[in-house]
């Protein structure tokens, strides 16, 4: 079945807003600022959305607190991709039974991803009565026309149609950080690897316009946003649905011919169509960082075909060569699960032989976790839980080794940085980014924060390296 590409009509956008206005009224006419919370679970993905809620709340008259005895609206911005978040979800969602006993008249509203899962809406709806709302990402638009409904309807509103998803322009957008932003490019997936969920509940891939990609990031440029990370589920699919002729590499260039001193990341690539085109484009645009973050997930050929990855392993070696080729100081992350169903000792050890190998800068591990409704799920699996977690300490082991020695390759070296924040500790009190995005703590004035530096890594660990000013 094909997806016929929809776009919310920016009327409709007008009408959303309009009703922000009508809530503004509402809320603050007793004099009062109300407050609201915004809680987020899961990807970068999810972040840019909840900047989306945040900025239809601020329009509504909110300000924002973090403490759930104070908000008079916690919106919970859920994941679905492992059940662990699933369940620390659910047990704060429950907790909430006690701030709402304080203030009866708080509005608890669950969006996002876990409760676009039908069983997942059934089980909120039947048990957790404290809900006042739940709306699916394809609802995400229409935020404000749901919350007005539970605040005049004096019912529980529930929202997650199935739905193949549209995009939608001009939402209003509350950033958190005024260094690094997040740029969504697309929306969705279409790979349905056999063991996720992504593709059931974010819909079908779709790209926003090249025109309004490079505005927005004009926009964050002229606010001074030094760091801007293009989002998508799978970036190299961008365009395919749009028929203009802009793939992502061709995006990456424009976006990059903006003027103004800021970096260009972007996550994530699928290996599946990664292509030379891609990384000749990241060498040769300056702007853009020499970071890649390119999800292997198994290092076995057997495991890879079960997981529908669409590549075997000599192709990713063989990518990771290009890429390395065009970029020697590139730095390569990726995501590794452990237990897939089915998955041998013989499996694993062909998953560590590639780690070692390719020596990734980071690796982020995860066990399998069985999805409802996905392929993976009804696949024999029939190895034990003990199994599985003796293989992630190993794997955890290898990557924490590897990330220590290769940020003790920096150690002596003089890089320019971006400095993002304080770390809130002595004596390295500042936190900042190389161009290939490893952490580096550093001591010096706060007034550098938002500004790129150079600075000499004097010590590593696993997780960070560590650095002074360099003299001018
Ligand atoms: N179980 C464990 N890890 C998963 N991921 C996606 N689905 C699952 C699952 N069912 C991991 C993949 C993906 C990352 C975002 O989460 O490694 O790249
Ligand atoms: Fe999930 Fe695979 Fe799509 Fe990534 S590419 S979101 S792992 S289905």
């Amino acid at each position: 079945m094909s997806y016929v590409r929809k776009e919310i009509d920016a009327e409709e956008i007008r009408r959303q807003q309009a009703l922000c206005a009508q809530i503004f009224d509402r809320v603050t006419a007793d004099g009062r600022r109300p407050l609201a919370m915004v809680d987020t679970y899961g990807c970068q993905q999810n972040e840019a959305d909840s900047e989306k809620l945040r900025g239809y709340l601020a329009e509504m008259g909110y300000s924002f607190t973090e403490d759930e005895f104070q908000a008079d609206v916690i919106v919970v911005n859920t994941c679905a991709v492992r059940e662990h978040a699933e369940m620390r979800v659910l047990g704060n969602v429950g907790a909430l039974n006690h701030t709402k006993k304080n203030k009866p008249d708080q509005i608890v509203a669950v969006c996002g991803c876990m409760v676009q899962q039908e069983h997942m809406a059934e089980k909120i709806k039947r048990s957790y009565p404290v809900v006042d709302l739940v709306f699916g990402p394809h609802e995400l638009w229409r935020f404000p026309e749901l919350l007005l409904r539970v605040m005049t309807g004096g019912k529980r509103v529930f929202a997650t149609q199935k739905d193949a998803g549209a995009v939608a322009e001009g939402i209003p957008q509350r950033r958190d950080g005024s260094v690094k932003a997040w740029l969504s490019i697309m929306y969705g997936c279409n790979n349905f690897c056999t063991y996720c969920v992504v593709p059931y509940v974010r819909g079908r891939e779709r790209s926003r316009r090249p025109e309004d990609v490079v505005a927005e990031a004009r926009e964050l440029v002229a606010a001074g946003y030094k760091d801007i990370t293009l989002l998508g589920q799978n970036v190299n699919s961008y365009g395919k649905d749009l028929d203009c002729g802009v793939d992502f590499a061709d995006l990456l260039r424009m976006v990059n011919d903006i003027p103004g001193d800021f970096l260009i990341r972007f996550m994530t690539s699928h290996p599946k169509d990664a292509t030379e085109k891609l990384f000749r484009t990241m060498a040769a645009c300056e702007k853009c960082a020499h970071h890649i973050h390119l999800p292997v997930q198994s290092g076995s050929d057997r495991v890879l075909k079960a997981m529908n990855r669409s590549y075997d392993r000599e192709k990713y070696l063989e990518e990771v060569r290009v890429a390395r080729a065009y970029m020697p100081d590139l730095v390569l992350t990726t995501d590794i699960i452990v237990g897939f169903p089915g998955e041998t000792d013989e499996d694993f050890a062909d998953t560590l032989r590639l780690c070692e190998q390719v020596r990734f800068d980071a690796m982020f591990t995860f066990i399998y976790s069985k999805r409802v409704g996905t392929p993976a799920a009804s696949m024999p699996d029939p190895y034990t839980r003990a199994d599985k977690q003796r293989h992630f300490d190993m794997l955890t082991e290898t990557a924490n080794r590897i990330s220590g020695e290769k940020h003790r390759e920096y150690e002596g070296r003089t890089l320019r940085v971006l400095v993002d924040g304080e770390t809130g500790k002595v004596p390295y009190n500042l936190s900042s980014r190389t161009n290939g995005g490893r952490l580096v703590h550093l001591k010096g004035d706060p007034a550098l924060i938002g500004r790129f530096a150079d600075v000499k890594i004097t010590a590593s660990n696993t997780w960070a390296l560590y650095g002074e000013l360099a003299e001018a």
